[in-house]
């Protein structure tokens, strides 16, 4: 198959490269010229586990190109995903899908007879409707089918999730774009994984619903971790014996700082959005995403609460793992932003360190020392506070720590440590939900 990919992004250039490591010839476009010439000089401009070698491999067969120029790519296209990013919309919450309907009218006058037009961004309902209407006002005479094909990878785990998917969700309203589809999926049905075929409409929601739920059971945690902390129980037992009873699951059971990334934030709203014009309310989302909100405000106060509160000015405080999770460079809607700005409120400076994220947390977090090592950031600080789960913060030398923090404070919102390890250090110890 001949597959072509606008945006170049975390889910376009990981799907690209998969989609050409299962024999197809993949063309990725993008508007951004530097992520296209660092691709071409063999530079992957995003942080994900492995895909240096994959991009490398498929590119060195010829599989696998990059293109500024969506005329060059199009012509014998079997199938065009849009993989363009939709940020919230300011004001309203509402998916921003200029970047959808700009590709789709501009691939519009280019497409070859017979292509279905897949989105895999993730969009509200009606939106391939309105991508269909597009390309059929600039080229009625067109053979052509609309399709949905929402993508479910994570960010740190990309390569795997899309080569060993739960599912690949199918929104289809033809039996062509159907037929294309499966080909284009056929080498994952080898190993199993199902597809799932419905309407366009009921894969475009299911995308929504999915990521809607997930950050429902993280709210759920989350609140349930802070309900330990004033009776006395600890969250990780609580998670344990509800999450082996297989209608709950013991996945996404883990407390934290509150869900952020480039996802779940803009998609909980985008979802309520939809609720609300559509006028069934989604009450449940509704309190997770003001849940969720509030906790990342609170995770600032809980670090300047364990530091005794009151005149914190001219205090320092280091800060370990900045983006969203582990694995990633992303920083999108980190709670550390969060963290970050509460600690610089209160007059503290903050020294942090991340693996990946120090590029992109530099675009958005003024006034932080970065740091180059995780002991680095340490030296001299009052306290510290691990925000995200990198594996390289969950075996820190605590004896190390304690001779170069002022006062031997750790406030581990990631539940990394066990209390007694870190107690018997001499720390003071603080997690979530223990
Ligand atoms: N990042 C994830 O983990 C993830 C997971 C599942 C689904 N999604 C969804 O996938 C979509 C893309 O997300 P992302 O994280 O890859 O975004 P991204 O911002 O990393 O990438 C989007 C890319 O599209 C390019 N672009 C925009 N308009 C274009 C155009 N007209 N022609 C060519 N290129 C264009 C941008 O330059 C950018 O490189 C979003 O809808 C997102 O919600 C993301």
């Amino acid at each position: 198959m001949r597959i072509v990919m606008i945006g170049t992004g975390y889910v376009g250039l990981v799907s690209g490269a998969c989609f050409a490591d299962f024999g197809h010839n993949v063309v990725c476009v993008d508007k951004d010229q530097s992520k296209i010439d660092a691709l071409l000089n063999g530079e992957i401009p995003i942080f994900e586990p492995g895909l240096d070698e994959l991009v490398a491999r498929n590119f060195a067969t010829g599989r696998l190109s990059f293109t500024l120029d969506l005329a060059e790519a199009l012509p014998g296209a079997d199938a065009v995903f849009i993989a363009v990013g939709t940020p919230s919309r300011r004001g309203d919450g509402h998916a921003d899908l200029s970047y959808v309907y700009a590709a789709a009218k501009e691939m519009a006058p280019m497409l070859p007879a017979g292509v279905v037009v897949v989105d895999k961004s993730t969009v509200p309902v009606g939106t391939g409707d309105e991508v269909e209407r597009i390309i059929r006002e600039t080229a009625p005479e067109l053979e052509f089918s609309v399709a949905s094909n929402p993508e479910f990878l994570r960010e740190g785990a990309a390569i795997d999730d899309f080569k060993r998917p739960d599912r690949v969700v199918i929104g289809v309203n033809d039996e062509h774009a159907e037929r294309v589809l499966r080909e284009i999926y056929r080498p994952l049905t080898r190993n199993e994984s199902p597809l799932v075929t419905m309407s366009r409409r009921g894969a475009e929601l299911t995308k929504y619903a999915a990521n809607a739920f997930l950050a429902t059971k993280i709210g759920f945690i989350n609140e349930i971790a802070d309900l330990c902390e004033k009776v006395g129980a600890d969250v990780r037992d609580v998670a344990k014996g509800i999450g082996l009873d297989t209608r709950i699951g013991n996945r996404f059971l883990m407390p934290g700082p509150g869900y952020g990334g480039s996802c779940f934030p803009k998609d909980t709203l985008a979802l309520i959005k939809t609720g609300q014009d559509y006028e069934a309310p989604l009450r449940i989302v509704e309190s997770v995403v003001a849940s969720n909100d509030t906790r990342k405000r609170s995770m600032g106060r809980k670090v300047i609460n364990a530091m005794g509160g009151g005149e914190l000015h001219g205090k320092t405080v280091a800060v370990l793992g900045l983006t969203f999770k582990a694995n990633t460079d992303d920083m999108r809607d980190s709670p550390a932003i969060s963290v970050v700005q509460a600690l610089q409120d209160a007059g503290i400076t903050v020294k942090a360190h991340d693996p990946e994220g120090m590029e992109q947390a530099k675009k958005v977090l003024d006034k932080v020392t970065y740091c180059d090592g995780p002991y680095e950031a340490l030296d001299g600080a009052d306290a510290a506070v691990i925000v995200t789960e990198w594996d390289t913060f969950r075996a820190l030398d605590l004896e190390k720590m304690k001779a170069l923090l002022k006062t031997p404070l750790l406030v581990d919102l990631r539940n990394l440590y066990s209390r007694s390890d870190v107690e018997a250090h001499g720390f003071t110890y603080v997690a979530v939900g223990r």
